[in-house]
């Protein structure tokens, strides 16, 4: 399948050559879907196919990520994940390593749920509708839709914020997009837009516009099939448009990092499912009060005393060093990290600490860790060899 096939929205585009000036059509999924056609992306890993699994899977990638990051992960979880039942059967941890980089965890954990419950429930056959796709983990309205409209060709309105600020523009419309009566208006112009064919071209039309054209900066109108429609445009409130809520400052945390090494191994500690990191295999942390307080007043003894606590079913400390204090962003703070290169004298065998595991430094590349963390482990042994 190349690109999508053209339908009765688009009847009255005679030819490829059909011209934005001659969208003077009154239906505006007409000019998305012939955008589409003749402009929009046609060849990203993820369309051209019915596969319910594979477009599911891509959706659930480009929450909040780009196409441009997903594609590279997209083709390795297929190559390892091929259908939806090796990923259900699937350990998490291998399927947190596949996820490792792309950020927001908690997508690959209602992912391998999604999974687990498809199968359970559904003998390992995506439901058709969007009201059953919706009460599954990690699927939404706006995915639920996507996934329906790509692999059914099923009429059902998408609403990610891509496709938000084209219609927040194209219909002027004023107010915070999270706030309810503007979600609620953008919902109903959506499903209220609907062609009644042409729905695989018509939905990409819009992601694609969103992506590429009607950008958050820089939009680039001139080229915007939607442009002689557009009132934001019209009234010249692009660039406010849509309205940005005044952002509170971001909080900074700070935490101590434990990079506590035995010969050619080192510790790391799985993190509970909530919270930053969910599921991930991470680095075991001093208690981010304290590391505050070490950082504005620091008192050696107490944090001392807090890094022996940690270390003491381990094995016992031959030397604690800092390294250099990085920071990353998340999106709702900052985290300033300092690690600290733990060698142990002697090493415990390990009891009731199933949390922990020895992890072999050779093997970090592969292993379901925060990009951050991962970053900085391969940076250290890469430097010093294993130790
Ligand atoms: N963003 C969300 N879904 C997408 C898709 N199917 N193609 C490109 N970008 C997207």
């Amino acid at each position: 399948m190349g690109k999508y096939p053209k339908t009765g929205a688009d009847a009255g585009a005679s030819s490829d050559k059909w011209q934005i000036a001659n969208c003077i059509d009154p239906s505006f999924s007409a000019c998305v879907i012939a955008w589409q056609q003749e402009h929009g992306r046609h060849l990203l890993p993820w369309q051209n196919t019915r596969d319910a699994y594979r477009i599911w899977l891509s959706e659930i990638m480009l929450q909040q990520t780009q196409v441009a990051a997903v594609i590279p992960y997209y083709s390795r979880f297929l190559a390892r994940f091929p259908d939806l039942f090796s990923l259900a059967a699937a350990p998490s941890e291998a399927v947190m390593s596949h996820w490792s980089g792309l950020g927001y965890y908690s997508r690959a954990r209602n992912l391998h749920r999604c999974a687990q419950r498809v199968v359970e429930q559904y003998g390992g056959v995506f439901p058709a509708t969007p009201e059953l796709l919706a009460e599954l983990p990690g699927i939404g309205r706006s995915t639920a839709a996507a996934i329906v409209a790509f692999s059914q060709g099923a009429r059902a309105a998408i609403l990610d914020a891509n496709v938000k600020r084209v219609l927040i523009r194209v219909f002027g419309i004023e107010g915070y997009p999270s706030a309810k009566p503007v979600q609620d208006a953008l919902w109903l112009r959506a499903q209220a837009l609907l062609p009644h064919g042409g729905i695989e071209a018509y939905t990409q039309g819009l992601m694609d516009l969103g992506a590429t054209l009607c950008t958050r900066s820089k939009p680039a109108c001139d080229r915007c099939p939607l442009i002689s429609r557009c009132v934001a445009h019209a009234s010249d409130r692009v660039a406010l448009l849509p309205m940005r809520k005044p952002k509170p400052a971001v909080p900074h945390k700070q935490t101590a990092m434990l990079i506590i090494t035995d010969a050619a191994q080192v510790l790391l500690q799985l993190r509970p499912d909530s919270g930053i990191w969910g599921g991930l295999l991470s680095l075991p942390e001093v208690d981010g009060q304290i590391a505050l307080n070490l950082a504005q007043m620091p008192d050696p003894a107490q944090f001392a005393q807090s890094v022996a606590r940690i270390v003491a079913p381990f094995g016992s400390i031959a030397s604690c060093q800092p390294l250099p204090s990085f920071s990353h962003g998340f999106t709702h703070f900052k985290l300033q990290v300092t690690p600290y290169r733990v060698r142990l004298a002697r090493r415990l065998p390990a009891v009731g600490q199933s949390s922990h595991v020895w992890y072999a430094q050779s093997q970090l590349a592969d292993a379901p860790l925060p990009a951050p963390v991962k970053k900085l482990l391969l940076a250290l042994f890469d430097a010093t060899g294993t130790s």
